[in-house]
């Protein structure tokens, strides 16, 4: 093996019980999976032997009673990753947190705190909400529309990372000799005001060991795509192919650039579904057992969550998709065209759309040897930096730890053993410096 040759980087989603809607249902799944700590310990303990770079879990901030079973009883990811920093050792924590109904001064604080509960291993995966539903929730008159919650968002990460840099990594002397506590040099305090936010500083929690936390984005419109070039250390995404996924990232890679940044800086991971059989049929197989779960009524639910919980039981479903208009533009938009766009081009019927979004057939269905292939020409082909593993039935994802990391550790594109102790030296991303202490320095 070549110690030079790029390395893919994978996460492990927790998300249920692994699978669609209603693999809850399965007769292997754990029906209580999003709720139950001894499931998630042992999901981490098993991606953790397999060397994964980190756990993601992704969050919302409303329901109905229509929603997916797994969000109307799930744990709050910064509770939950908070637990698992403790009974963890070198895997990193990514939890989803939204720019848009929170303050920067206590996202800022929980993400540093995270950080040295876990030393040095969390992500904050930056998401502007897509539900209309969740201003109900925290006493807003209306939910931000899309590009305006990407401003918020903006503004929102400079307050962050300006609060991140309040100290310097040797701010604290704690002299007892002398009583000296910290050297006030080595505090900066952020004074900021701007449009959507005043927030003064210093943090009251020293600098993050590595540095400061890895900001992860999602959402992949114009607006994302900008915010991400502009804000993140790595991306969490989805597109159906590999060309798509390769302009995707190169697109990116672009941004970066264009903003004065290196187009290495930052890590792009594909979304993905797994299922590994015996054979391809036996793979097959687990994925009809597991999709026939879904009945058409809640098919049609979880596709209406995607625009603004629209009910879609009024149409005929055995009728071409149907004009919808502009809806979806201000809750998920890139998934929302992506839905419309790919139902035209393939004139799906309502009941295709809706069946495909719920029971989604895995991107790599095979045998283990055909999905570490797949993953493998993806990964070289420049598709992806890396995968954000999700089982496609609720004994995927150990069958994937399995069978398919030791094909792409025997291939020597996954590590053997952990790099570093921390999340940004795993994902081999450069350590921040501290903006602070950087113009200190020009200035001498
Ligand atoms: C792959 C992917 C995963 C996402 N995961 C979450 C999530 O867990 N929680 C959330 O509130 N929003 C999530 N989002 C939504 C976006 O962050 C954003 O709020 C919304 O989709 C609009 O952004 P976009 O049009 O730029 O994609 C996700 C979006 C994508 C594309």
């Amino acid at each position: 093996m070549s110690q030079t040759q790029r390395q893919l980087r994978l996460g492990a989603i927790i998300q249920g019980a692994s699978g669609n809607m209603s693999a809850w249902r399965h007769p292997d799944a754990v029906a209580d999976a999003s709720i139950n700590i001894d499931y998630v310990l042992d999901l981490a303990r098993k991606a953790e032997q397999a060397k994964i770079d980190f756990l993601f879990v992704a969050d919302g901030l409303y329901i109905t009673p229509q929603s997916i079973p797994h969000f109307l009883n799930r744990f709050e990811p910064i509770t939950l990753l908070s637990a698992l920093s403790l009974v963890t050792k070198q895997i990193g924590l990514v939890a989803t947190l939204s720019t848009s109904y929170s303050e920067p001064f206590t996202v800022a604080r929980q993400f540093a705190s995270l950080d040295h509960l876990s030393g040095g291993r969390v992500g904050w995966n930056v998401v502007t909400s897509p539900l209309e539903g969740s201003a109900k929730n925290f006493s807003r008159a209306s939910h931000p529309a899309h590009d305006e919650r990407y401003r918020i968002a903006s503004e929102y990460l400079e307050v962050v990372k300006g609060l991140w840099d309040s100290w310097e990594a040797d701010a604290f002397v704690r002299d007892k000799a002398s009583g000296q506590f910290f050297n006030p040099d080595k505090l900066h305090t952020l004074n900021h005001n701007g449009k959507y936010f005043s927030v003064q500083g210093p943090l009251n929690v020293g600098r993050s060991p590595q540095g400061r936390p890895v900001v992860f984005q999602a959402g992949a419109s114009e607006a994302g795509k900008a915010f991400a070039a502009e804000a993140a250390d790595a991306i969490y995404t989805r597109q159906e192919t590999p060309e798509l996924a390769r302009e995707f990232r190169e697109d990116v890679r672009r941004r970066l650039v264009a903003r004065g940044r290196n187009a290495d800086d930052i890590r792009v991971f594909q979304g993905i579904s797994v299922i590994i059989g015996d054979t391809e049929a036996d793979a097959e197989r687990r994925y009809q057992q597991t999709a026939e779960l879904v009945t058409l009524d809640q098919a049609l639910a979880y596709l209406g969550r995607y625009f603004e919980h629209h009910d879609f039981s009024q149409y005929d479903a055995d009728a071409p998709f149907p004009d919808i208009g502009d809806l979806g533009e201000n809750s998920f938009r890139s998934t929302t065209d992506a839905i419309k766009r790919n139902a035209r081009a393939r004139g799906l019927t309502l009941r295709q759309t809706a069946l495909e979004e719920a029971t989604p057939r895995p991107t790599f269905l095979g045998t283990a040897q055909q999905v570490a292939d797949g993953l493998a020409e993806w990964f070289l082909s420049g598709a992806a930096d890396g995968f954000v593993v999700r089982g496609g039935t609720p004994t995927a994802f150990d069958d994937f730890v399995t069978q398919v990391i030791p094909l792409l550790q025997a291939r020597g594109i996954y590590r053997q053993a952990y790099e570093g102790s921390t999340l940004r030296e795993n994902l081999g991303l450069a350590e921040p410096e501290n903006q602070f202490a950087g113009r200190r320095q020009q200035v001498a």
